[in-house]
């Protein structure tokens, strides 16, 4: 069976996690493919909402086996909270949550790695989410890292230690102004390391994952982050530290190129950001303030408020093509209604040059963007649950961006619920 991917194509928080439930009672296996707990994907059923931040969203489907995948980064002292989290529910994650042996250990130290980094970048900063991402991925790549399969061996705190001893002298060379006690977080890390070792089971996950491809399982991989914060393909600088496109499922899982099947693109029907960064169509408005209050536009790991703006075709038809997405998912539609006229950025005005694809430098002295005027609806869309109740202002606002993107929009989400997914006939 092919895998299929599910992506975010703008700057994360497009609705990842609400899709990947909504979609489980598909699949046999989620699997997340990279980021850590930088990632925060919300889940509301019956009346609570839950927030995932390393464990996959299939977690709530007590038949499907959710796999944290080799490319992801794991903060032991989070994962054993959201662990924690998942108590009442009463899910046998011994057998439904496996873990990559081959999956990095975000430790104490890369926290306080990723806070010195930037207290020193100033102004500059990325805006991280100062959870040790960058720096545990700088330890994969510089090869000094912890894994998890590491934990499994008798000196593994050996290794861990001459890590720490070199991130502490990074820290003290930082000249950064710092209040930790290291015993304190090594206590809850050890401990929540011993959690991990006794409640979970750690797997060679490339060779689980392609036994189960051959015996006709239907995987799908979850991605974190969004297209435009790809450590290759975004804003750089201001990115993420792993490839949150479709190659990273690729390398962050151990499966070959030509397994993939289809790739889900989810994108919100307006943008946010969340940190540092170029934002060509942030809106400093009363209406990106509406878009703001009405989408409850808060991080899900951090509580940051989300910067808000117009759709931007471009930076999606970018996304698309980068990851080879097959069929669309709208989410938050509903966050529209009501406004005078709606806009989206069909090209950007750059160097004094119309362009229709996304430049190198996205800096606002030298690139504009170019808007086509829609109008908007009046409806509350978010107790429709068929695509024939829509306005027709709405169909239109669907068809401009099918039309622009070509490709089919399949999912329409009005709301964060489960119940609040339509599924659009094609065509
Ligand atoms: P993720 O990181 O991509 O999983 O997305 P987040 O969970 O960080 O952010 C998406 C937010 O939008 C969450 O609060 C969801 O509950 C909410 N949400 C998802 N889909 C919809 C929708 O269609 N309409 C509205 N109003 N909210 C939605
Ligand atoms: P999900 O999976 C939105 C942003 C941070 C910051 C930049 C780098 O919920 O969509 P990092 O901590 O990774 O070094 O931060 O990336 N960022 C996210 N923004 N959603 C996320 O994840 C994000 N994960 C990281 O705000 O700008
Ligand atoms: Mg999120």
């Amino acid at each position: 069976m092919a895998i299929d991917l599910l992506l975010g194509l703008q700057w994360g928080d497009e609705g990842k996690g609400k899709i990947v439930d909504v979609l489980t009672k598909k699949y046999d296996i989620i699997a997340r493919f990279q980021g850590g707990p930088n990632a925060g994907h919300t889940l509301e059923f019956e009346g609570i909402k839950h927030v995932l931040h390393t464990i996959p969203s299939g977690v709530f489907h007590p038949k499907a086996i959710n796999l944290v995948g080799n490319g992801v980064v794991i903060d032991p002292v989070i994962f054993k909270k959201e662990l924690e989290n998942l108590d009442p529910f009463g899910i046998d994650v011994r057998n439904s949550l496996l873990v990559s042996r081959k999956a990095h250990l975000i430790l104490p130290t890369h926290r306080l790695l990723d806070a010195a980094s930037e207290i020193a970048k100033g102004k500059a900063k990325i805006g991280s989410t100062l959870k040790g991402i960058g720096p545990t991925y700088m330890d994969k790549t510089g090869r000094n890292g912890l894994r998890v399969g590491d934990i499994e061996l008798p000196n593994w705190k050996e290794t861990y230690q001459t890590l720490r001893d070199k991130h502490l002298i990074m820290i003290k060379n930082m000249k950064v102004d710092l209040d930790f006690s290291i015993k304190e977080l090594e206590k809850s890390f050890f401990d929540a390391v011993d959690y991990m070792s006794s409640t979970l089971t750690f797997v060679d996950s490339e060779e689980y994952l392609s036994i189960a491809q051959k015996n006709g399982k239907n995987i799908l991989a979850e991605g974190a982050q969004g297209s435009l914060l790809d450590i290759d393909f975004g804003t750089y600088p201001f990115v993420t530290s792993s490839n949150t496109t479709a190659a990273g499922a690729c390398t962050g899982l151990g499966i070959a190129p030509n397994r993939i099947g289809n790739v889900f693109g989810i994108f919100k029907a307006y943008t946010t950001r969340v940190g540092s960064g170029p934002f060509p169509t942030e809106l400093f408005d009363d209406i990106g303030e509406t878009m703001g209050r009405v989408g409850h536009e808060f991080g899900a790991t951090t509580g940051r408020a989300r910067r808000c703006g117009w759709l931007d075709l471009v930076a999606l038809k970018y996304a698309v093509e980068i990851n080879g997405v097959t069929q669309l998912m709208m989410m938050k539609g509903d966050v529209l209604s009501g406004f005078d006229e709606l806009k989206v950025c069909t090209a950007y005005t750059y160097r004094g040059k119309t362009i229709t694809h996304l430049p190198y430098s996205l800096n606002p002295e030298e690139l504009t963007p170019q808007y086509t005027t829609l109008p908007c609806w009046k409806e509350d869309l978010t107790a429709m649950r068929n695509e024939s109740e829509f306005p027709k202002n709405f169909n239109d606002y669907i068809a401009f961006i099918e039309n622009f993107i070509e490709v089919p929009i399949q999912i329409v989400s009005v709301g964060p619920d489960r119940s609040q997914t339509i599924f659009r006939s094609p065509e």
